[in-house]
């Protein structure tokens, strides 16, 4: 029985589609509450003056998705927010959603008649694209971190949201560190309210990860500082081209095959990257990421799951290094890492981290940044990157 419950719950899983950042199915999803206490906490944390940045613990899920806690409002309610690169505004699903908004009930759901600090605000906000529908109105209330308070937030209440991706995510909404650029008009994005309320020492975040499979913890989140500590090189300083998403430009992607005594090369005359702290993917044009995807002999699973191709977990960590190169200098990672190891129940699944971008540009995200320390830096418009010591 138990078995037929497992198949069934890959197949709706292959069957689902899965875009960047999305998770497994329902079943899975209930699976690890541990570290969630309930929805309403009463007793916040004093805000402390002497904070002047924010360590963000993440939590990994299925080695998918990487989510940090936030409380908004007062008493506090708490979700699991991803911290992404890729999104300048910040949301969470609304109490106002209707029962048939699947993927809204199946989330915490912020609830403004129950804090005495939310303000009203009412815009209406809507996004669709390929892949997502969202929709909602604004408010403002008051966000709080471990020991940061950032007050009169601007944020998303979501009263519809997609069941595709948003159902099979383990993560309730998003904090968005984006340009301010991609935000909704007349918004102030979070980290643009955290600098303007003086709660950062400078204006940059710092991602660190592990790749440790035996824990659910993910690695941190430094909102405004650095933590040299776990960069074992100086870093890599590369230029932002484009300060709407974090966009950077890359030298080339270069694949050495040992087997054939070829290196292959891809990107092969510069190219423009997204850093994205929301996918676990990297992808690419459609025609490299294939190329990419024959070399490492990853089959498609087609008509199941047409994005995604699987590598055979006997020989994942037998493939090849897959080299990344900024400023000149290249950054390898490694497939015992890169590959995308997905155990549940006993059945294992190998994905390749490579699919087609949805923007048809590069994306770095997680299978990247688990083994690279990144500094996003607004001052200086930079990204810093060096190999990850944890
Ligand atoms: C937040 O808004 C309230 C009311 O509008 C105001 O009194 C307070 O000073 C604001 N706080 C900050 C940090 O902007
Ligand atoms: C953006 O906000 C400004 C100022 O509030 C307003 O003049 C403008 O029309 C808005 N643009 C859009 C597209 O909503
Ligand atoms: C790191 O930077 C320092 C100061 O610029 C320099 O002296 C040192 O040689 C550099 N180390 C490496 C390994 O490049
Ligand atoms: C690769 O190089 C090695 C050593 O130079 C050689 O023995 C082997 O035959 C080569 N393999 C191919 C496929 O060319």
């Amino acid at each position: 029985m138990n078995f037929n419950i497992r198949s069934f719950a890959i197949f709706f899983a292959f069957v689902g589609t899965f875009t960047s950042n999305s998770a497994f199915v329902i079943d899975i999803y209930r699976d690890d509450n541990s570290y969630y206490g309930d929805h309403i906490i009463d007793d916040l944390n004093t805000p402390k003056d002497a904070w002047d940045y924010e360590v963000v613990t993440l939590y990994k899920f299925l080695n998918a998705e990487y989510y940090g806690i936030i409380r908004i409002g007062r008493p506090a309610q708490e979700f699991r927010v991803v911290f992404d690169s890729a999104w300048a505004d910040s949301w969470v699903p609304s109490q106002h959603c209707g029962f048939t908004e699947l993927a809204c009930m199946l989330h915490n759901r912020y609830d403004s008649s129950k804090s005495s600090t939310y303000k009203e605000n009412g815009r209406i906000f809507s996004r669709k694209s390929q892949e997502l529908e969202l929709g909602g109105f604004l408010s403002v209330d008051n966000f709080h971190l471990e020991h940061i308070e950032v007050a009169n937030q601007t944020f998303i209440e979501m009263t519809h949201m997609s069941w595709k991706p948003f159902a099979l995510q383990k993560s309730d909404g998003i904090i968005g560190l984006g340009w301010r650029s991609l935000a909704t008009n007349g918004t102030i994005p979070f980290f643009y309210n955290m600098i303007k309320q003086k709660l950062v020492k400078q204006n940059l975040f710092t991602f660190y990860m592990n790749r440790d499979e035996t824990t659910n913890k993910a690695g941190k989140l430094i909102l405004g500082n650095t933590d040299r500590s776990h960069a074992k090189d100086n870093l890599t300083y590369v230029r932002v081209v484009d300060k709407g998403y974090w966009t950077i430009q890359m030298d080339r992607v270069t694949i050495d095959v040992k087997k054939m005594n070829k290196t292959y090369a891809f990107c092969k005359n510069h190219c423009q990257v997204v850093m994205d702290t929301s996918a676990n993917t990297i992808s690419g044009p459609a025609n490299e990421i294939q190329a990419i995807n024959n070399l490492l002999g990853a089959k498609n699973i087609w008509p199941y799951w047409p994005y995604k191709y699987m590598v055979d977990c006997r020989q994942y960590a037998l493939l090849p290094h897959v080299s990344f190169v900024f400023n000149d200098k290249e950054f390898t990672i490694d497939s015992k890492y890169y590959v995308q190891h997905v155990v549940y129940h006993g059945v294992q699944v190998c994905l390749s981290p490579f699919v087609t971008s949805a923007i048809g540009t590069w994306e770095l995200g997680g299978a990247f940044l688990m083994q690279f320390y990144t500094e996003f830096d607004f001052d200086n418009e930079r990204i810093g990157i060096a190999e990850t010591v944890f």
